[in-house]
């Protein structure tokens, strides 16, 4: 251990979770904010915004110069793929894409997908889902398809009002034959339910499905921008087809999707955007094109370097900041990181913001006229609340808790289907949702201010 460096390993050796520590790193709790929409995005610890400054020194493109800062600059771009592959347990750096954001990145499955449906396939996906993985499917089949006179049926898997849960037998009777893909989030944005998604894959597996490799199922697509950020995911063991979360909601600055697919796919599938760096060297003919080695086939023109290359050492500070092993700085080097060192860090981060939103549910079920929902007390739920209160607008009551310091959001979140299929009207609730950083002081400010603002507004 280095010097000066507390041990907080328990009698165990396992460490505790030190939240002060933690937020040493972010300047908002100097400025009393009590961040709470970490769903829709993370605060960035500042050791990014310094990185973001050292890597304007030696700015230039990747793959397209051979200056020194050229090749350093690819040689740090290319690591980061390196990095997003270990923090998914995928194989290798081919298995990666990298995107604007899990919109983004679905929206590239569904165009590199298009001309594989043939006329009379499904796709199925669930009423759970936020609408960057339902619309791009809805389009596909009502939209796009039939402009080329095929025929793609889009089917919704529902969930149980009450529990906010997925209801599997549904989506079951949904896959046959002609499913070819199915889409599902890892955890809902709203409900902070986690679908099953060992049992998912074994049903979109056994579907029967002929594929064009001669294979046999259907493929299956997680929407994992709410599962990645706290709870530890290995591709491998899930053996998803593609999985895509965004940088932005686990301490990265905005503007970075990952996407990742099985090697196969991606190097069967067509491209999603065509262009420069697409493209094998100089293989370019009026009447013949050839695409670039995985993983660039999927990077068509210049690419976010700089977001690319912070969002993955984000993930490399995330290590360091929880603290699982204090004998190295993973941040800033280019070791690989073990499989055990991420398991061990996102098993903290899904204890301690597990924590905090079963925390949430108890005072919120002290708060007069409050309705939540999704699972109960004591069941598992991703790390955030959505809840109205009677006869109070949650857009109001967002604004006013907004006034107070606590910054929740109302709306529908973008899960439109299910705040329709519950009947709320307007299609809207009230969410806190938490990261690592957040503490029990800051659930119990924010329940707090929910209790009081809400009997303000009623009045
Ligand atoms: N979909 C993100 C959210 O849940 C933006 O807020």
């Amino acid at each position: 251990m280095r010097p000066g460096l507390r041990d907080e390993r328990t009698p165990h050796g396992i460490h505790s979770f030190d939240v002060d520590r933690l937020r040493s790193h972010f300047d908002f709790p100097a400025r009393g904010r009590i961040v709470t929409n970490n769903a829709a995005s993370t605060q960035p610890p500042r050791e990014l915004a310094a990185l973001l400054t050292r890597l304007t020194e030696g700015y230039e493109n990747v793959h397209r110069g051979q200056s020194v800062a050229s090749q350093r600059m690819t040689a740090l771009f290319e690591e980061s793929y390196d990095i997003f592959a270990q923090w998914l347990n995928a194989p290798s750096r081919r298995t990666i894409a990298t995107y604007r954001n899990t919109t983004e990145a679905v929206n590239a499955v569904m165009y590199s997908l298009l001309t594989d449906f043939r006329d009379g396939d499904n796709v199925v996906t669930t009423l759970v889902e936020h609408n960057s993985n339902f619309v791009p499917w809805w389009a596909m089949c009502r939209e796009i398809l039939p402009r080329f006179g095929r025929r793609v049926e889009c089917r919704v898997a529902r969930f149980d009002h009450r529990s906010g849960e997925l209801d599997v037998d549904h989506l079951a009777s949904l896959v046959d034959h002609r499913t070819k893909l199915v889409c599902v989030t890892g955890a809902s944005n709203f409900l902070g339910t986690k679908p099953p998604l060992e049992t998912i894959r074994s049903i979109a597996s056994g579907s029967g499905y002929v594929r064009d490799d001669g294979g046999s199922g259907s493929l299956l697509l997680v929407d994992a921008a709410q599962l990645v950020p706290s709870s530890h995911v290995d591709v491998q063991r899930l053996d998803v087809d593609y999985l895509a979360f965004s940088c932005h909601k686990v301490l990265a600055p905005f503007g970075v999707g990952v996407l990742y697919a099985k090697e196969a796919l991606l190097a069967r599938s067509r491209p999603f955007l065509y262009g420069g760096d697409m493209i094998a060297t100089g293989r370019v003919s009026p009447d013949r094109v050839e695409y670039n080695d995985l993983p660039w086939k999927y990077a068509a023109g210049t690419p976010n370097i700089l977001g690319v290359i912070v969002s993955a050492h984000a993930l490399r500070l995330l290590v360091d900041m929880v603290g699982v092993d204090r004998s190295r700085c993973w941040f800033g080097s280019s070791a690989p990181l073990p499989p055990s060192i991420v398991a061990r860090t996102m098993e903290l981060v899904r204890q301690h913001t597990a924590e905090l939103a079963e925390l949430a549910l108890c005072e919120a079920m002290a708060v007069d006229g409050l309705t939540w929902y999704g699972p109960g007390p004591g069941l598992p739920r991703s790390p955030l609340l959505a809840f109205n209160v009677a006869g109070v607008d949650p857009f109001a009551l967002a604004g006013a808790l907004g006034r107070e310091g606590v910054e929740a959001r109302a709306g529908c979140h973008c899960a439109t289907l299910a705040h329709r299929d519950l009947g709320l009207d307007p299609p809207a609730s009230c969410r806190v949702s938490f990261a690592a950083y957040n503490t029990r002081d800051d659930v119990t400010r924010a329940m707090d201010a929910v209790r009081r603002m809400s009997d303000r507004l009623r009045r």
